[in-house]
């Protein structure tokens, strides 16, 4: 397996492949491999001749500097399990390099060259984290421009992002953007790369998020299919973690997923996902599940 630490030799390794013919399978990460991100790999490999995995922490898409400047770095130990997981080309860079000649005198990308990210940026993530979903859109337009693929991997676990991504295709629909299912640990935590930073008795804590959407799941399959009812569920499954100041919740709602709104929708669902966000010690977690579809989350009972 290769490893390059820069876009431009990247570019050309994937220009190389794509010539003889072979198809191009590409998995964006911002390192801190685990997981989820493996089964994003394995996906890619088993459909693919060739797979691509990009690190790069992406300071475009931070709102705030401290979670940028926590988050875990190490390309060496990521090169390894991305090899081990069957990749041939890992690929990093600095902003520099990805945005040649288009950053200002302090190192920042204007404005004016940050990707509108349409209209799945509204509302829950885009709402709480300033300017989140231009900063992912701007960077993974310009890592499909890097790396041409023939498909792309995304973890569910991004709900939003995975919306925002499929509007960042080109206008011949390329490339395939594939949605994999959120990998989660044995106790029902979402296996996610700032999970390194929680205590044993936070990552306790972290599952109040589970047992909220496994309520949602249940009720949906009771019968429930109002949005607000819905909400209700997964507000009072996360009130004793809120009343114990062992979560901070940012949002907890349900939406259609078949049709993007900022708000909760009015009425009877016919399809659902049910989202949160909640702070748990110093991290900002994210969960997800899609009540209509997805087998119950297997969580640990308190
Ligand atoms: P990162 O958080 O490293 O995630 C990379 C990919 O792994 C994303 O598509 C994410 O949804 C997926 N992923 C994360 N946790 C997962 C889990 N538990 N199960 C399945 N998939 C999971 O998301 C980003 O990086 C960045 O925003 C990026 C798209 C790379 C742009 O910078």
């Amino acid at each position: 397996m290769q490893l390059l630490r820069d876009p431009a030799s990247a570019r050309t390794w994937c220009e190389e492949v794509t010539a003889q013919g072979q198809t191009l399978g590409f998995v964006p990460t911002m390192g801190a491999l685990h997981a989820g991100h493996v089964s994003l790999i394995a996906r890619s490999v088993a459909e693919n001749d060739r797979t691509v995995v990009s690190v790069f922490v992406n300071p475009l898409q931070f709102d705030q500097s401290s979670d940028f400047e926590a988050y875990p770095q190490d390309l060496e130990r990521d090169a390894a399990l991305a090899a081990e997981a069957g990749a041939d080309l890992v690929f990093s860079g600095r902003l520099d390099q990805f945005f040649e000649g288009e950053l200002d005198e302090h190192g920042r990308l204007p404005g004016s060259s940050l990707r509108d990210p349409g209209p799945a940026a509204v509302g829950l993530e885009g709402e709480h984290r300033d300017g989140h979903f231009a900063g992912v859109a701007t960077i993974v337009a310009r890592l499909f421009q890097c790396v041409g693929p023939t498909r792309s991997y995304f973890g569910a676990k991004d709900y939003q992002q995975s919306l925002v991504v499929e509007g960042c295709r080109d206008e011949r629909g390329h490339p395939e953007v594939i949605v994999c299912p959120t990998q989660r640990e044995p106790s029902g935590l979402a296996f996610s790369s700032r999970n390194e930073r929680l205590s044993s008795e936070q990552r306790m804590h972290a599952l109040h998020l589970a047992r909220a959407l496994r309520a949602a799941q249940e009720s949906w399959r009771a019968g429930v299919r109002d949005a607000a009812q819905l909400d209700a569920v997964l507000e009072q499954s996360l009130a004793p973690g809120v009343a114990a100041r062992e979560l901070d919740v940012e949002y907890a709602s349900v939406r259609c997923a078949l049709s993007w709104s900022s708000d909760r929708p009015a009425g009877e669902l016919q399809t659902a996902v049910a989202l949160i966000a909640a702070r748990v010690g110093p991290v900002r977690l994210i969960d997800n599940v899609r009540l209509d579809l997805e087998p119950l989350v297997e969580v640990e009972s308190p």
